[in-house]
């Protein structure tokens, strides 16, 4: 398949739907722009795009170019891959039963609280090898990928040790190694307070920036910091502090921002410059505005919504008030146990009101720019990876129309199909 890949490639009659890149993450009426070519076709080169458009000018541009390996799309639409930007898919066991708990009424914090939720996986994690870690993550990953999601943003968060953080992310950093998708590692050792530090989490914040952080940066895997800031988890104090040391060593930030209650993320966010801000569903207007005035993208997790019973995030008023709009399927064994995008985006669409323009751009171009790829990937444009889907109906709505099953016909990374 590498061959393929060193070809020059064209991919024909294909009825193309990409976000317009502006050079920053779409907003307000730009987060539905899309540019569209009833008849198109792409040129690939080393699985890199070299021209796209209607196909009678690509077809005028190429002349006489020889050995070229035609792919006949077959008048479907063909749109970027999709851009998963949180996730927490290195785990070492399901948790079916909580979720029977809860769809018998006990609250998420409540299960935490118990000592299962994030403890119950932290305790799975902590007896796992790194060989079965990247297992079960590689085959996660690439049902992933046949559902279409052709980059991914992986993060420990179920070691809450240094030693078990790093195994984790060696694990994750193992299966970038054998998957075809791009991956992004993310460092989320304060995702629970372990039962060690429960009535001093200001001791593991410290452990955290003293130990962990340096050992992170040393080991070279994970290129973000994430914090899940909520009551009884950890403080927008404790936050700031984690996020400061963390961009210090050169890490980009992010925070679980105000999913369960409104501590005030989504403001740290804005103040820090992070990258994004995840879950918002009690965000405040005013922090959603310094959000928008900072340019912090929202990683929406309808996902999660939808498992908990929870009201959807507010993603009309964030996208009126100018914040960028991206979803990710958050999947984990708890709050969000999925790995289709194409579910997401249906929820996005009929349960956010977000368009199927909106929620193209928030599956794809946006979600490139909060991991700060969007050089690489996110959009059909000369000089992005050719990473992109065919799928079965007439453009993107369909994503949501059908539901249930996966649209997603044919995938291809770097040019390369790697579905069958
Ligand atoms: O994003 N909110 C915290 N973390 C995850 C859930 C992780 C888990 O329950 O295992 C989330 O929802
Ligand atoms: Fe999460």
């Amino acid at each position: 398949s590498m061959d393929m890949a060193m070809k020059l490639q064209l991919f024909r009659n294909a009825r193309i739907f990409t976000p317009e890149d502006r050079g920053r993450p779409s907003s307000g009426n730009n987060q539905s722009r899309i540019i569209r070519y009833d008849h198109g076709a792409m040129v690939v080169r080393e699985g890199i795009i070299t021209n796209i458009g209607a196909e009678a000018d690509v077809l005028r541009a190429i002349g006489g170019e020889r050995f070229i390996d035609e792919y006949d799309c077959l008048g479907r639409s063909m749109i970027p891959g999709f851009v998963d930007p949180h996730t927490h898919c290195c785990f070492a066991s399901l948790r079916e039963e909580e979720f029977e708990l809860r769809a018998a009424g006990t609250p998420y914090l409540e299960i935490l609280r118990r000592g299962g939720g994030i403890l119950s996986s932290v305790n799975a994690v902590s007896k796992a090898t790194v060989a079965e870690l990247s297992n079960m993550t590689r085959d996660l990953v690439l049902r992933a990928l046949k559902l279409g999601t052709t980059t991914i943003e992986i993060k420990s968060g179920y070691g809450l040790t240094t030693e078990a953080e790093l195994k984790m992310l060696e694990a994750i950093g193992n299966t970038a190694q054998e998957v075809p998708l791009d991956v992004v590692a993310t460092f989320l050792g304060a995702h629970a307070v372990p039962a060690e530090f429960r009535d001093r989490s200001d001791d593991f914040i410290s452990l955290l920036i003293e130990e962990s952080l340096p050992a992170v940066k040393k080991q070279g895997i994970a290129k973000c910091c994430d914090i899940f800031c909520e009551e009884g988890v950890f403080s927008i104090d404790q936050g700031r502090r984690l996020l400061l040391a963390a961009k210090s060593l050169g890490f980009s930030v992010k925070i679980h921002a105000d999913e369960v209650h409104d501590l005030g993320g989504a403001g740290l966010a804005a103040e820090l410059g992070a990258i994004s801000a995840d879950h918002l569903l009690a965000a405040s207007d005013d922090n959603i505005r310094a959000m928008a005035k900072a340019g912090v993208v929202a990683n929406l997790l309808p996902g999660t919504a939808y498992s908990l019973r929870k009201p959807y995030a507010r993603a009309r008023d964030m996208i009126e008030m100018g914040v960028p709009v991206a979803l990710a399927t958050d999947c984990n064994p708890g709050s969000s146990y999925t790995e289709s995008m194409q579910f997401i985006f249906g929820l996005a669409v009929v349960n956010m009101e977000m368009s199927p323009a909106e929620a193209l751009v928030a599956a794809t171009l946006n979600p490139a720019y909060a991991l700060g790829i969007a050089q690489q990937v996110g959009s059909l444009d000369i000089g992005k990876q050719a990473d992109f889907l065919l799928l079965d109906g007439e453009g993107p709505a369909v994503l949501a129309y059908h539901a249930g099953v996966s649209s997603v016909q044919e995938v291809f990374k770097k040019g390369v199909r790697v579905t069958c």
